[in-house]
């Protein structure tokens, strides 16, 4: 068996200046271009423009974004409310962004009393604790998540849930990218992901980079495709599962859930823990993220509607519970009814980080 391994890195911390580096995912496959960000304001900025996207690496860049506000004052204490804040108020959906938020105001919290400096460093070692903990997250629900996929065959995803997305492999690209790494002979089916296109524009370009074959579709030909016998198995990724197991995604998850249902194909949603929001009790109560009617009427940039013509533009919609087969996380596969797994893996996977936070802590000897 061969670990699946990514070289891209959507988010990184570069001490020098210090910098924020993201990868402008605004001009992808045109371009890869890097945006330099020595201001949170730019890392917000760039957050709210979707140039950084994707749940897990939202909250990393965040957590990077946040040091670099910290790190550039002497007076921690005064300014980590208003640019924990600002963080928290670029999207709403995505839980991962209030989890790494409320991560990064407990490493502040904890190193009160410390000299200013080594104050920054325990932030910024905070920050790393994030991605590096997102990368082992993605590496262990891939090998979770294989053993689910079947040996041959064609397999639908929407959105991009891949290295552009996360910091480590992905969530359901990683885990389609362990199996293939297992010898698993599998075709993605890619769905194009209106409006912003970021299976047509990132997944795509991710398989590319992988030499994973893949065939892109529109939207809408999902359910001809499930209908013909292409698609063994769906797996996509999440930005908000609540209690129950009702998963947020990429608008148009709701309708593939719904049409796997239909053909009798398997939906698997995978995503880490620090996606599980227990105060959520059911979909319902998720926050769904409405963004600009430009996006719909002009698609990267180019007219395609008629002018004046009102616009509904929500970004997620929610795959209720019922229609999930199983909820993979680097804790394990969830099954239904979810919550009971679920919450048993949001409390180990408390437990397995604050022992790291305690390792990373202790005064060396
Ligand atoms: O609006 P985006 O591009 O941030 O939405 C991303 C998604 O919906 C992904 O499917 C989700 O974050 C899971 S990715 C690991």
């Amino acid at each position: 068996m061969h670990p699946a391994q990514t070289t891209i890195a959507a988010v990184r911390w570069r001490e020098l200046g210090p910098t924020v580096e993201l990868i402008d995912q605004r001009q992808l496959p045109g371009e890869l271009v890097l945006l330099r960000c020595t201001e949170p304001a730019q890392v917000i900025d760039a957050i709210r423009t979707l140039a950084v996207r994707g749940a897990p690496a939202i909250g990393v860049a965040a957590a990077y974004g946040i040091a670099l506000g910290l790190c550039a004052t002497g007076d921690i204490d005064r300014h980590v409310d208003a640019l924990c804040d600002d963080f928290a108020a670029t999207r709403p959906t995505a839980v991962n962004l209030f989890w790494a938020v409320a991560q990064m105001r407990d490493s502040v919290a904890h190193s009160a009393g410390l000299p200013t400096a080594q104050r920054h460093r325990r932030i910024v070692a905070a920050a790393h604790a994030i991605a590096v903990d997102d990368a082992s997250c993605c590496a262990a629900m891939g090998r979770h998540g294989a053993a689910l996929l079947p040996d041959r065959g064609g397999i639908l995803t929407h959105c991009n849930t891949g290295s552009l997305a996360t910091a480590g492999i992905g969530t359901a690209l990683g885990v389609i990218r362990t199996a293939i790494a297992d010898g698993k002979q599998l075709h993605v089916w890619i769905d194009e992901t209106r409006p912003l296109l970021q299976g047509a524009r990132l997944t795509a370009w991710e398989c590319a980079q992988d030499g994973i074959a893949a065939t892109l579709i529109c939207d809408n030909m999902a359910g001809h495709a499930l209908k013909t016998g292409r698609i063994a198995a769906a797996i996509v990724g999440a930005d908000r599962i609540a209690a129950n197991g009702d998963s947020a995604n990429k608008i148009g998850t709701y309708p593939l859930a719904v049409l796997c249902a239909h053909h009798g194909v398997p939906l698997y949603i995978a995503a880490p823990t620090s996606t599980i929001d227990l105060q959520c009790p059911h979909g319902d109560a998720i926050p769904i993220e409405e963004r600009a009617a430009q996006e719909v009427t002009h698609p990267l940039g180019v007219r395609f509607a008629a002018d004046g013509v009102g616009v509904f533009n929500p970004a997620f919609d929610v795959a209720p519970a019922s229609l999930i087969a199983a909820i993979i996380t680097e804790e394990g596969v969830a099954r239904p009814p979810f919550a009971v797994d679920l919450q048993a893996m949001v409390d180990r996977a408390r437990l397995r980080r604050s022992a790291a936070t305690a390792g990373a802590q202790a005064p060396q000897l």
